[in-house]
């Protein structure tokens, strides 16, 4: 593990660590502008990834869901979720997840999720490979729509956007259907287990560290567009195979 990476993941454990002392206690769930909830430990946690990463990285600049963007002095910055599946924390549901990414000149080359209530730890580097718990994982072979077990985060997420049609076309012609929302229905899709997570609305923070993750897994990430950005609000996060086709699908085409 490289520099880059042995940091990201000392601070994805330090901010796990706040977040399992916070876990399934009686926290004060507030509510942010965008009518999404937030506790202290989402900001506690960031703010410790924020201390950790600077410390050892001072030029480089941040990008976080609590604490916003902060510049540094170069054109690299990290990318922070410090609770990825806040809604699962605070309902003491173990399925949540630190995620950190490091972007160089606009391109995410470092990627880490870790979701400590689960003890599951992923990382990859851009050309390295990716990892879960210590083992270099792939993505599946399954090279057919109708063999694809496809994960969703929530059917009303769906349902309330304009692509509640081609999701139901997408129902109809895969195998199997699953509801695992957040890093969880991505990790399932990077370590080989499932086929394609779907999330029709989302900030760069859920998807810094999925892009590279599911690259280097042999996958592929794009929006609902086909467009690889993680700044377009939607993704698709795939084995690659079945790509084309689910994002044919959800344009109508
Ligand atoms: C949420 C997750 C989820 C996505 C939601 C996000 P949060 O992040 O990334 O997958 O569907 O839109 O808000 O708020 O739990 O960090
Ligand atoms: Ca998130
Ligand atoms: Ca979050």
């Amino acid at each position: 593990m490289d520099e880059i990476l042995s940091a990201a993941v000392d601070a994805a454990k330090a901010a796990g660590a706040i977040a399992l002392h916070y876990f399934r206690t009686n926290l004060t769930v507030e509510t942010k502008a965008d009518r999404t909830p937030v506790t202290k430990a989402d900001r506690e946690c960031e703010t410790k990834i924020t201390d950790l990463l600077s410390a050892r990285f001072p030029a480089y600049g941040f990008l976080g869901e609590e604490l916003g963007e902060r510049p540094g002095s170069v054109n690299t910055r990290w990318i922070v979720d410090p609770i990825d599946g806040t809604k699962n924390f605070i309902r003491g549901i173990p399925f949540f997840a630190t995620l950190i990414a490091l972007e160089e000149a606009g391109e995410v080359t470092a990627g880490v999720m870790y979701a400590p209530a689960i003890n599951d730890l992923l990382y990859a580097r851009k050309g390295r490979g990716a990892f879960a718990n210590g083992q270099q994982v792939k993505v599946s072979d399954v090279q057919e729509l109708r063999d694809a077990m496809l994960i969703h985060g929530g059917l009303k997420d769906l349902k309330v956007r304009p692509c509640w049609e081609p999701f139901l076309q997408l129902v109809e012609r895969t195998a199997r259907q699953r509801g695992f929302g957040d890093a969880l229905g991505h990790s399932v899709v990077i370590s080989g287990h499932a086929e394609v997570a779907l999330e029709p609305e989302v900030k760069p923070w859920d998807l810094a560290a999925t892009k590279i993750l599911v690259t280097e897994a042999g996958g592929r990430f794009s929006d609902f567009a086909g467009t690889d950005s993680i700044y377009t609000g939607s993704a698709v996060v795939s084995n690659g195979r079945v790509h084309d086709a689910v994002v044919n699908i959800l344009q109508g085409r």
